[in-house]
């Protein structure tokens, strides 16, 4: 196992009722700002029970975080931020939402511009502090210190990390989930699925608790998955898919291991390029990815055969080609298409993702730093 240093700080109130816990955890004369999406968490109920946990607090509220949340939107609340002198944010809604109001919270005391938070530019120095409520279980943004934001002004899409976002606290209520249409419960599996696999098949370095934890929730989301897409108010599905979605990302299943993370890059490019939901790029990047990396990670496919699919018999390629058909067959039955194509895109463009992976650095990813724009090139053309 290799060394590490762990620091996951945020307070998790798990399950039905636990929104009225918030009264408790932001502070009693806070000025808040309540940021939330489209519109999903005033129709399903969920908004009502934050305003009546938050009693007398000054609340002011910024809806309208789109998915895949944009740098401008994001410039306006930090701009209503500053003016309403606002100490505490609380973000109401899914990954977009956690993420934007984490730039949010380090954009509104950044002295510069806050564009350079997100090319390395500029580091956070300090932030506002931050809460979650969890309305799609998928990113971990809520248990984690890293968010992701899209600038369509110039099909950027871009991931910054501090430990100064770390949410204080999340709230995880899985009958908020209740309320979520197929596509966006099905891409919650997949995402959670891929943060998993890109923790745990890279190499072994016998880390048997990170291990057999990721072999564990990659059975639950197996198991859940397909439940939670049938039976959308199954209370205990839902909080079973909840809580391997924070597990997959909150840093206890990268710690101390080898991490991949190059199906994510690739992913991010592809939004940004052709606009589909993160998931959808995932399933279709996956799959295209372990099959191009066999060699460099054939010990760890073959344990993944085995100790998530089941697969002893035949020769070890063939183990291999199974547990990566597995893997296809599996978002498939999620409804998530793993080719370019299931998304009718006619035209794919992949020099322009190509060329945005270049412009960002991601020219040598992987667990090894060997994958190059050859390779990359090499994916995306299997995933057409
Ligand atoms: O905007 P509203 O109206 O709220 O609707 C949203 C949105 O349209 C809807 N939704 C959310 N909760 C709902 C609901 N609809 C009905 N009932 C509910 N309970 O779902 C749609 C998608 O929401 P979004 O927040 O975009 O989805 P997700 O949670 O999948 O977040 C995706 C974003 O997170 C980033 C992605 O790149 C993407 O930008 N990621 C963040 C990560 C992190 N911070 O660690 C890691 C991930 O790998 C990922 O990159
Ligand atoms: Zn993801």
């Amino acid at each position: 196992m290799n060394n590490f240093n762990l620091y996951v700080p945020t307070r998790i109130l798990f399950g039905q009722g636990q929104i009225a816990g918030i009264a408790k955890q932001v502070p009693a004369g806070a000025r808040v700002l309540v940021t939330y999406g489209g519109g999903s968490v005033l129709a399903n109920g969920v908004m009502a029970q934050v305003r009546e946990a938050l009693g007398e607090r000054l609340v002011a509220e910024f809806g309208g975080i789109e998915p895949n949340p944009d740098y401008a939107t994001l410039m306006r609340a930090v701009a209503l931020g500053r003016e309403q002198a606002i100490d505490f944010v609380l973000a109401v809604g899914g990954g977009s939402v956690a993420d934007g109001s984490k730039f949010i919270v380090a954009a509104m005391p950044y002295e510069g511009d806050p564009w350079e938070l997100l090319t390395g530019q500029g580091k956070v120095k300090s932030a506002v502090p931050l809460g979650v409520v969890l309305t799609l279980a998928a990113t971990g943004s809520e248990m984690n210190s890293g968010a992701v934001i899209s600038r369509r002004e110039t099909g950027d899409k871009l991931y910054f990390g501090s430990e100064k976002v770390f949410p204080r606290f999340a709230v995880l209520d899985p009958s908020t989930l209740f309320s979520l249409p197929p596509r966006q419960t099905a891409n919650g599996v997949v995402d959670a699925f891929v943060h998993t696999v890109e923790q745990y098949l890279t190499y072994p370095v016998n880390a048997k608790v990170q291990d057999r934890m990721a072999e564990g929730l990659l059975l639950t989301l197996i198991e859940e998955g397909p439940k939670v897409l049938e039976q959308p108010g199954d209370y205990d599905a839902r909080a079973n898919v909840m809580w391997a979605a924070t597990m997959a990302l909150n840093g206890y299943l990268g710690a101390g291991v080898p991490q991949d993370w190059s199906t994510h890059m690739l992913g991010h490019e592809i939004t940004a390029v052709h606009g589909l939901d993160h998931a959808q790029t995932l399933a279709i990047v996956l799959p295209a990815m372990l099959a191009a990396r066999r060699a460099p990670k054939r010990a760890k496919l073959l344990q993944y055969a085995e100790r998530v699919w089941g697969l002893r018999e035949g020769s070890e390629d063939a183990r291999i080609d199974a547990a990566i058909a597995a893997t296809r067959a599996f978002f498939e039955r999620m409804g998530v298409p793993t080719k370019l194509s299931g998304h009718a895109i006619s035209e794919p463009r992949l020099d322009a993702i190509l060329a945005k992976l270049q412009a960002h650095g991601m020219t040598q990813l992987g667990e090894h730093g060997d994958v190059t724009l050859d390779v990359s090139r090499a994916v995306l053309e299997a995933a057409v």
